[in-house]
Parts: structure tokens; sequence; C-alpha cells
């Protein structure tokens, strides 16, 4: 295990990411790497693959970069190049960073990697439970999203195009996105932590309403 590429990946996404949305800034970017590390310690997978993947899957989220899809990939493999990571390395990391992301899941196979499925179990939990909740509102804060509105009830069935938009509420999001992802873990260690998140979401959604319509 090359500790050094890794130490040298960790100083280039915290520079990259400096100034970045909360909920998706370097911290987010740790959590996620500690969370894959934590998964993968249960399957056998390439561990040098998942903390690369990690380290750079929202080096250049397309949401804060107009929409462009093909950065965070050329970002990564301008990197990689230059820490003369083999090829077949950084193609595996790219199709990772390429296709981990929520919105593009209709279009991606069921036969993917492991490595895949475990960054893909890390980035889902952290938007999940209270960080999940915390993220989610400082999102909409920074969309100038309502956080809820009793009238405008949740889109279930949106296009791709229009979840991008992100013009509904924060609340709405929960029914949107993040109470979904429980179902669509991959591994057995993401589904454990998963069901506790899940369900402090569901008591937090208790409690919102409750104090809304006091
Ligand atoms: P991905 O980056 O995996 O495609 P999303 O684009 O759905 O996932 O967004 C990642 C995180 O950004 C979400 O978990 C949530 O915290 C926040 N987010 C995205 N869209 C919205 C939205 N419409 N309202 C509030 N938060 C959002
Ligand atoms: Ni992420």
């Amino acid at each position: 295990m090359n500790n050094v590429l890794i130490e040298r990946t960790v100083d280039f996404v915290k520079q990259e990411l400096y100034g970045a949305e909360a909920g998706h800034d370097w911290f987010h970017i740790e959590r996620v790497w500690k969370l894959s590390k934590k998964i993968a310690e249960t399957e056998t997978c390439n561990l040098e693959i998942v903390e690369l993947s990690a380290l750079l899957h929202d080096i250049a989220d397309p949401k804060f970069h107009g929409g462009d899809e093909t950065l965070a990939l050329k970002i990564s493999r301008e990197f990689l190049e230059k820490e003369n990571v083999p090829e077949e390395s950084i193609d595996q990391v790219l199709f990772i960073i390429k296709n981990i992301s929520f919105k593009n899941r209709d279009e991606v196979s069921e036969n993917l990697p492991l490595e895949l499925k475990i960054v893909q179990d890390a980035d889902r939990l952290d938007a999940i439970g209270a960080i999940g909740i915390a993220r989610t509102f400082n999102f909409g804060g920074f969309k100038n999203n309502l956080m809820y509105h009793p009238e405008i009830p949740p889109k279930l069935d949106m296009s791709k195009e229009e979840y991008k938009r992100n013009e509904g509420t924060t609340i709405n999001h929960f029914y949107e996105k993040l109470l979904l992802l429980k179902d669509l873990m991959n591994t057995k260690k993401g589904k454990e932590i998963a069901e506790e998140r899940h369900n402090f979401m569901l008591q937090f959604l208790d409690q919102f309403y409750k104090e809304w319509n006091v």
C-alpha cells in the first residue's frame, strides 16, 4: 500500500476544495474516506482504489461547476498521472468517480465493481443521519430554497434534469432522496450503519412536523 500517494492525494484534495460549500467540503471527503475504509475492512477489495476514489469523488461536483460532468475526471486524471499511478488504476478510479452519483443511478448497470459499491455506500451514508440532515439544510440554504412548504408535495418521479435544478423544499429532499438511500445500500456493513441513521431522520421529521403544527 502506497501511503505516500494517499497522503499526497489528501493534500491535493484539501487544497482543491478550499472554500467549498460546507456539505461538499474537505470534511465531507474525510468522512466518506473514513467510512469507506470501515466498510472495506469487511470486504475483500483493492483498498488503494477505494481510498483514491473516496478522496477524489467530489473534486469538481458538477452542481458547483455549471453542470460540467467531465471536469472531475479531467482533474483527477491529471493528478494521478502526475503521481505516476498505473493506467489501469487510473481507469478504475475514474470509472468510480463517474458512476457514483445518486442522480446517475438509473444509467449504471448491475455489475458494478466492489470498490465502487463501497465508496457509493460511504457517500450515501454521509447523506443521511444527523450529518445528512445538516448537509441538506446547508445546501438548501446555499440555494435559497424554502425549508418546508405545507402545500408543495415531494416529486418522486423527477427526471435527472429536474433533479439537478434542485428547486424544491429541503424537507421534500428527504422524500426525494434521503429516505430512499437505506434500501439502495450495496454492502452488509453499509446497510447496518444506514439503519440507525435512517431511523434518526424519521424521528427528526416527526419532531419537525410536531413543532411546525404547534
Ligand atoms: P450526488 O452528489 O451523490 O449525485 P446529490 O446531488 O443528490 O448527490 O447531492 C448530495 C447532497 O447535496 C445531498 O445528500 C444533500 O445533502 C444535498 N442536496 C442535493 N440536492 C438537494 C436539494 N434539492 N435540497 C437540499 N439538499 C440537497
Ligand atoms: Ni460526496
